[in-house]
């Protein structure tokens, strides 16, 4: 079995940046599974899939998407949409299409595998509490919802995608909402897993913590 280190925390924590730091510096694999759940629910979108309508016609549509995590780049069924998962709406997509018993189930799989061939650091809701129960390393990153609100305002208007504060602040707290609230495996915070709050803490504090943990 190869060696997890577990990721989970609210949108916006810094999951990212800090998950494909630690993964370079231990020469670990980064699986970003944010970036699964926005890919299905692209291709289910795409299709018309109705977020709320029964799970065996999701399965039976999700077949048909083939997600492949290349290094930083997002494939769905060979077109590249690494852009295209993180818009907003994109987002917004993922946060409820996640919620659907079909779509965790689905990606279940494909996240197992993903730990078995090779050291990984494996950041989402639910990497502690249901696909990496046995973890090496658990960890919880949060950060306060203003905090959180302003990387996200930072982030997508340098991409180009404007946001105002308050718009980036709602998207914060609607996405919480949802993302802990959901019945199947919602964001919750392990008990064995470590606790950091980010709200305060530079990047790179934040990597040799982890990193610390780790050895
Ligand atoms: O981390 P992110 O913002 O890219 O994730 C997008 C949505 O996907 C998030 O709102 C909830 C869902 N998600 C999930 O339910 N479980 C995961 N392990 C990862 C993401």
């Amino acid at each position: 079995m190869a060696r997890v280190i577990a990721i989970d925390g609210p949108s916006g924590a810094g999951k990212s940046s800090v998950s494909r730091l630690v993964a370079k510096r231990l020469g670990y694999q980064y699986l970003d599974t944010g970036a699964l759940y926005r890919a299905l629910a692209l291709y289910l979108t795409r299709k018309g899939i109705d977020p709320e309508g029964p799970d065996d016609k999701i399965v039976n549509v999700a077949k048909g998407a083939e997600i492949r995590l290349d290094g930083e780049r997002v494939f769905l069924n060979d077109e590249d949409v690494s852009d295209a998962i993180r818009t907003p709406e994109a987002g917004h997509h993922a946060s409820v299409f996640s919620a659907r018993k079909s779509v965790r189930e689905y990606l279940f799989k494909i996240q197992k595998d993903a730990g078995q061939s090779c050291d990984i650091v494996a950041e989402g809701r639910d990497m502690t509490t249901v696909v990496f129960p046995n973890a090496r390393v658990k960890i919880y990153l949060d950060a306060s919802e203003e905090g959180r609100a302003a990387r996200r305002y930072r982030q997508l208007n340098e991409k180009g995608m404007p946001i105002t504060m308050e718009e980036a602040l709602d998207d914060v707290r609607e996405r919480d909402f949802r993302d802990k609230n959901r019945d199947i495996a919602p964001l919750i915070r392990s008990e064995d897993a470590l606790y950091l709050d980010t709200t305060n803490m530079g990047l790179e504090a934040v990597v040799d913590r982890i990193i610390k943990e780790a050895q």
